[in-house]
This record gives structure tokens, sequence and C-alpha cells, in this order.
């Protein structure tokens, strides 16, 4: 089973987190108030993929991702002296940082320091930590290695302090981490994925009053295939800003219109038909995308439910039209990728995931294809661009929570 084999996984993985954990700091850490001999406690949090309602977050929409078998892990103990002293195996670094002030320096750790301080500012009192990270969701891809620090990070906090806090809870703060300390005003979507998915299940989320649905993505028959456009997706953060303000003005001109809504999510289509020639462009493509994308994954949640994964895959390759017409967030290399997939046998629907402007692209495969798929894309991408892509076969894991709970 997919699922075994994933938490075996993690637990080889666990032992090698706890041996670095004392080799870098000695058991139980400097400053650790654990008592001598106590193993530091191990938190995993899994990054994600969408599967289709992009942009859609911020917009109070509804979204359809999974969490992935890939993890970043944290292997910690409370520390005495107020301090957080890290250790990233990845990136073979130790800092020490002070949450007072809990500043942006660019370092990784700023992610750990951000959700420490969006605790304290929720009225937590959490220890400091002493602790060794790693994980294996590649970063800057667009798969949520950042939220998945984020929700692991939460997790050991609220573990140490005591604090019970509910999945959605979690996921709001983590959000707040990245919007308030880090500076990327990003929706919840990929924070909820990583705490609260299950797995071989899609997470319908509807986030405007975060209810959500564990949607069981039942086919052995059709794999998801993720492939890294190597188009690194760091200097999207000014034109991702920039799609939330473009959202914010259509709010605003549409309301003027029609009377006063909050948000995208309140515009049926009709509507937006109503008053699109009054909007300024692209003011108008942008809510035509949102609104348009929330009735795509309400349809999606209904196919995947009857298994129709030939109607699925149609909205998929529908909804990445959007985004790379309307929405703009494609790049040449991601169209490329689902140009390239789409022309393949077996291959069900192909789009673009995450915030775009370069990262990954999402694809159903039949699993009697992958093989082909898989070699084909490589081969035809990298004669193209030069560029050698990663091609994942994910099949949807258990999210933080369900990982606390096994
Ligand atoms: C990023 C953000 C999410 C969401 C997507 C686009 O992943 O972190 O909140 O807005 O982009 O759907």
């Amino acid at each position: 089973m997919v699922a075994e084999s994933h938490l075996g996984g993690l637990g080889r993985h666990e032992k090698g987190l706890l041996e670095a954990f004392e080799e870098v700091f000695g058991s139980p850490g400097p400053g650790s108030e654990s008592a001598a001999g106590r193993l530091p406690l191990i938190t995993h949090a899994p990054g994600r993929v969408n599967l289709i309602g992009e942009h859609t977050d911020y917009n109070d929409g509804f979204v359809l991702p999974a969490a992935i078998d890939r993890h970043v892990s944290l292997a910690s103990a409370p520390s005495h002296d107020g301090l957080f002293h890290l250790h990233s195996l990845d990136h073979g670094d130790t800092v020490v940082r002070s949450l007072d002030p809990p500043h942006r320096t660019g370092h990784w750790s700023d992610y750990v320091i951000a959700v420490a301080a969006a605790l304290g500012e929720a009225g937590h009192t959490a220890p400091a930590m002493t602790a060794v990270l790693t994980g294996n969701v590649p970063q800057g891809g667009g798969l949520s290695s950042s939220a998945a620090l984020e929700v692991c990070t939460a997790l050991a906090l609220c573990l140490h302090a005591g604090i019970t806090m509910e999945g959605p809870a979690l996921a709001a703060l983590c959000q707040r981490a990245e919007n308030e300390f880090v500076g990327v005003r990003c929706g919840i979507m990929d924070q909820f994925a990583s705490a609260l998915a299950r797995a071989e299940c899609a997470l319908f989320l509807d986030c405007r009053d975060l209810s959500f649905e564990h949607v069981p993505f039942l086919s052995r028959d059709v794999v998801i295939a993720v492939i890294d456009s190597g188009v690194q997706r760091s200097l999207s953060d000014a034109g991702y800003n920039a799609r939330r303000r473009e959202c914010e003005q259509g709010v605003r001109e549409i309301g003027r219109l029609l009377g006063e809504i909050e948000s995208l999510r309140d515009v049926t289509p009709d509507q937006l038909a109503s008053v699109a020639g009054s909007l300024p462009e692209p003011v108008a493509s942008r809510c035509r995308h949102v609104v348009e994308e929330n009735g795509r994954v309400l349809e999606a949640v209904g196919l995947l439910k009857a298994c129709d994964f030939i109607g699925f895959g149609k909205l998929m390759i529908r909804s990445h039209e959007s985004l790379r017409t309307q929405f703009e967030v494609s790049c040449p290399e991601l169209d490329l990728l689902v140009e390239i997939a789409c022309s393949l046998p077996g291959v069900l629907g192909s789009r673009m995931t995450g915030a775009g402007f370069g990262g990954c692209t999402v694809s159903l495969v039949e699993a009697d294809h992958f093989e082909g798929f898989a070699s084909a894309v490589r081969e035809r991408y990298s004669s193209a661009t030069g560029i050698d892509p990663a091609v994942y076969r994910l099949r949807p894991a258990a999210g933080a929570l369900s990982l606390i709970d096994d």
C-alpha cells in the first residue's frame, strides 16, 4: 500500500533526524529543558499540489489541492535560553535566532521565526526551540515547501507548549506568519492542505468559511504526474501580489456597479457578464478567470466523486487556458509542458499548478502510460529548452495532523 510505504519512509527518515540532532546539538540540545535521554519531538508536514482552483483562495473561493508524499521534517526540543538554535541538514548551516525582534533576513529560518512570532501575536506562549530540519519537497518549485516548513514548525511549537489548536486555526496562523512576517500575501490553500489533507484524497476547501471535505481519489488506473519546469518562481512575488491587487480592484469596481460585494466569490458568471464591459483591462479578465475557476472546482469535485477522470482532465485543460490568457500567470515553459503532455497518449489533462510564473505542471495520466509519458516529456522539453525536468509520480498523501494521529 502506498500509505504504508510512505509512513515506512518517514520512519527511516526519523531515525536519521534523531541521529543528526544528537550529532549537531548533543542530546537533548543547548538550553534544552528535556530530561537527559528524552528524545526530541518529530513533526512532519507535506508539500501540496493543486489539482484545480488556482488564484481563487484569496478571493474567498474554492480549491482542490492534495498533499504530496514529500515532506519537511523537524526534530525539536524546547530551549531554555529563549533562543532558536536551528540546523538545516539540507543547507548544512546552523543559525541562532531571537524572536526579539522577529526580523526578516531572507534566510530559510525566517519561516520558523515567522510562525513563532505569529503564535506569540495570537496570545500564546511557546518556548524557543533547538531543532534540526530536513525536507524533500523541491524548493522554489511551487510545491509549497515553505508552507510545509511553517506547518511542521507550528505543530512542534504547539506540542512543546501544550497548546491545542484546531487544524484550520493552525493553517490560518501559518498563513498569517507568511503574510505578515515573510511578506508574501498568499492565500490559505497551501498551509491548509499541508495540515489537513488526507491520504488518497483531494481536499475540497471553501476558502471563505474554511469548511472542507476529503474527496477520495479512488482510481488506481490514473496517476498524478508533476513536472518541474525548472523555472524558479522566486521573482514571482511581485507578480503574485499584483494579481491580488487587480482582484481587489475588481471587487471595488463591481461593487460600485452592482452594489457592495465582499469578494469575487460573491459574483456569478451572469453578473460578471453584465458589467464586464465597464471594467478596465486587465481587471475584467482577472475577474473572469476567478469566477469561472470557482465554477470549474465545483464541477471537478462532482466529477471526482463520480470517478470521471476524463471530464476532470478536460477541466484542467480549460483551467490552464484561463491562467494563460486571462490571469496571465503562466510562462512559455509551463505552456510547453502542458502542450507536450496533452499531445501524449494516456494523458487526461494537464495544467500549471500553484502561483505560476514558473514552478510545476500537474497532469492526470493513465497509469499504464506513465513511463512513456515521463520519458517523452523529458526528451521533448529538454531538447526545446535545454532544461532536464524532474518528473514526479505522486499519490495524495496525509496532512501533518493525520501524521501526528498515526
Ligand atoms: C500560491 C499561494 C496560494 C495560492 C496559489 C495560487 O501557492 O501560496 O495561497 O494563492 O499560489 O492558487
